[in-house]
Parts: structure tokens; sequence; C-alpha cells
């Protein structure tokens, strides 16, 4: 691993991911490239911007002719795909541009990895790929589907996709199979469960709920609040993407998870408590169109196979991450004079 290139960089996770990559070293240079949709935010990134190993790129994972451009002028020989529309909600109203970016983003990338990476990409039925190359694409828990009360996703678990999101993100998954099985594209793909932490757009649960508790706002909670969701801080997710950078076999996907369940209503409830709020403040709104009950991820592959453990429990993570953004409200506030105000009426006006 020489050169790589983070797509997404400048997103929640993306983000994070970044700066792990740069405290923990081990390569030349670090591209990030991002098309600063409403998700992405280089505030994120500004203690790092001028380290001489990152780059940034304002594109699109769209752009052929751009990433191909890359790829000759860094030498990339890894890329870690995080750009995606990642947003359920959003997905139900707009599903074309989830789409657009999560499928043929995904496709485009992988064909500029092919073309640039195979030692003879004229020889259609070679497989012979330069030495230490790797595409890995950041999947989520959501591809399989929703959980009844009992069991876990497993990486053989089949693709069962309830939202436009997760339908875009299985369809990407299956690009990067078929790349793999028809071209022999060394690649990877993670598949992780509920992200929290530092840096994440307050459209998601806990930034939101964080958010309209500390402003006193009533908080939206679709149906009876109990879904479940199987919660993973982002470095923890970011350490797991690395190890699999590391150590991770071709073809393989791994899945990631903490075995952190938790309904959503406790989530809220816990928020309220540290910040010290009464519970008069949620309400509970209509639920959301195709809303999956229960996820729970069985990370035994990764734990057992690659040797990775999360290091934060949920106790630790939730109380610091509430912390990062009651101590961040410069960071919210920005994000909350743009468009967010629009986004939040039309969103719950109806619910
Ligand atoms: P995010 O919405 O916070 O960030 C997405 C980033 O991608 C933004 O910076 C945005 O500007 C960029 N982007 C969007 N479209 C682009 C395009 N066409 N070209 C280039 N950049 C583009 O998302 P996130 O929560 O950080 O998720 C990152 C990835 O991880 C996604 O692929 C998501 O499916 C996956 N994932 C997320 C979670 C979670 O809990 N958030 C869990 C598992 C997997
Ligand atoms: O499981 C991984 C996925 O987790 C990722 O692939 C997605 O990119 C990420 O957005 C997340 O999807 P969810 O739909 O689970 O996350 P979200 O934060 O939107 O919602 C978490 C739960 O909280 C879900 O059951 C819906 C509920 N919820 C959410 C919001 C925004 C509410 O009850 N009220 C809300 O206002």
């Amino acid at each position: 691993m020489k050169n790589i290139l983070v797509t997404g960089g400048a997103g929640f996770i993306g983000s994070n991911f970044v700066h792990l990559m740069l405290e923990r070293g081990g390569f030349e240079r670090l591209i990030n490239l991002d098309a600063l949709t409403y998700a992405g935010n280089l505030d994120n990134l500004s203690d790092i911007e001028n380290d001489p190993r990152y780059t940034f790129v304002k594109g699109d994972i769209r752009d052929a002719e751009l990433i191909a451009s890359l790829f000759v002028q860094y030498e990339i020989d890894t890329v870690v795909n995080f750009a995606a529309e990642s947003h359920v909600d959003r997905s139900i109203t707009d599903p074309l541009s989830f789409v657009s970016t999560n499928v043929v983003g995904t496709q485009t990338l992988l064909d500029a990895a092919k073309n640039h990476w195979k030692v003879d990409p004229t020889d259609k039925y070679s497989n012979q790929y330069k030495p230490g190359v790797k595409y890995l694409q950041v999947s989520t828990d959501e591809v399989y589907g929703a959980l009844g009360r009992e069991g876990m996703f497993r990486e053989t678990t089949p693709l069962s996709p309830n939202s436009p999101y997760s339908a875009s993100k299985a369809s990407a998954d299956l690009m990067v199979r078929a790349y793999h099985n028809t071209f022999g594209l060394p690649c990877n793909i993670t598949r992780c469960s509920n992200n929290y932490g530092p840096y994440q757009f307050p459209e998601k649960l806990i930034p939101l709920m964080i958010n309209n508790a500390k402003a006193g706002k009533s908080l939206p909670v679709y149906g009876d609040g109990m879904q479940i969701r199987d919660w993973l801080h982002v470095k923890d997710h970011c350490a797991a993407i690395a190890t699999v950078l590391e150590k991770g076999v071709d073809g393989e996907i791994y899945n990631i998870g903490g075995n952190n369940e938790k309904a959503n209503i406790y989530i809220v409830k816990l928020i309220l408590e540290t910040l010290g709020k009464g519970e008069e403040l949620i309400t509970h709104v209509k639920d959301r169109p195709g809303h999956d009950r229960r996820y729970a991820i069985d990370n035994t592959k990764i734990t057992t196979q690659l040797g990775w453990a999360p290091a934060y429990t949920f106790e630790e993570g939730i109380a610091e991450t509430i912390q990062w953004y009651l101590s961040h409200q410069e960071w919210m506030d920005k994000i909350l004079s743009g468009d967010y105000q629009n986004y939040y009426e039309r969103m719950y006006k109806n619910a």
C-alpha cells in the first residue's frame, strides 16, 4: 500500500478514516476524492489539511476521466470507496441519486482500478494484476435486509435489501463481486453495522437527537422506537477497514460489528438523561416506510481470521460522542445554517 485513493473522505466515516490512516502511516500519499455533497464537510479535516501526505480533490466518483487521471498522476495502488448517498430517508424520496452514485459510481471506480492495475488490460483472458493492489468497497449490514427477534447476519446470509439505499448498496456489492469473478480484480467488501461518533451529519439518529434535545425541540422517534440497531464506534469501524486492507484475503467479504444491539428508544432516552432533559420531548411520529426492524452482525470471521476487535465499549463510546457534539457547537451551527433546516422541515412535516 503506497498511494491510497479514499473516496467520500469528507463525510462522517471517511473523515474518521483519513484521520486514522494519517495517524497510523505506512503509506506515501492519501488522496481524498469527494464531491462535497450536502454530507461532505471539509471542516472535518481542517486539522490535517496541511499534512504533506494528504491531498484533497473535489470531484465525483462517476467522473471516469477524472478518476483515470488520478490513478495515473498519483500511481494509486489502493482504493477505499466510502463515497455514497448514505441516508435511508433520503433514498425514499430520491432513489435515482442513490442508484447513480452508489451503483454507477462504484462501477466507474472498479473499471478504473481494472484498467490501471491489470498487467495487460487489453487481454480479457488474463487475470494478472500488478502486485499489492487492492480495491475495498465499504458496504453495510443493510444489504442483508431485516432480522426478526433471533439470528445474526453472517457473510453467507442472502442479500435481501428493503430500501432504495440498501438496494443500491447491494447492487454495488454485486458489481464488486462481478469484477472479482470475471476480471480477477483484487478486492474486499466490508459490511458494517450502524456507526456513531464524531463528525456524523445530523440527519442520522444520534446527532439529530442530541441536537434537538440540546435545543429543547421534540425528538421524532419513528413508530414505537423498538427497532434495533447494532452500534459500533466509527473509530472501531475504521480500524477494521485498515485491518482488512492489511490482511484481507482477496475476494472475501467481512462483516464488521461490535455486538451492541440497542433499541432506538433506549438510545434516545440515554441522550435525554445525559443532557438532563425530560422524556416529554419524545414524540412518536409516523414510521419510516419499509423500516427494517432489527440488525445484528455476527463478527466471527473478522475477529477470528484477521484478529480485529472493537476497542470501545458502547457505554464509553456514547458518553464520549455526546460530549463531542456538546463541545463542537460551532461545527454543528455551520451545518444548521445551511440547507439543513429546509431538509428537516421537508422530512418531518407530514410525520
Ligand atoms: P456520509 O453521507 O457522511 O458521507 C458520504 C461522503 O461521500 C460525503 O463526503 C459526500 O460528499 C461524498 N459523496 C457523495 N456522493 C459522491 C460522489 N458522487 N462522488 C464523490 N463523493 C461523493 O456517509 P457515511 O455515513 O460516512 O458513510 C460512508 C460509507 O459507509 C457509505 O458507503 C455508507 O454506505 C457506508 N456505511 C455507513 C454506515 C453508517 O452507519 N453511517 C454503516 C455502514 C456502512
Ligand atoms: O446499518 C448501517 C446503516 O446505518 C448505514 O448503512 C447507513 O448509511 C446509516 O445511515 C445507518 O442507517 P439507519 O437507517 O439505521 O440510520 P439512521 O440514523 O437513519 O436511523 C437509525 C434508527 O433510528 C432507524 O431505526 C431509524 C430511527 N430514526 C432515525 C431518525 C433519523 C428515528 O426513529 N428517528 C429519526 O429521526
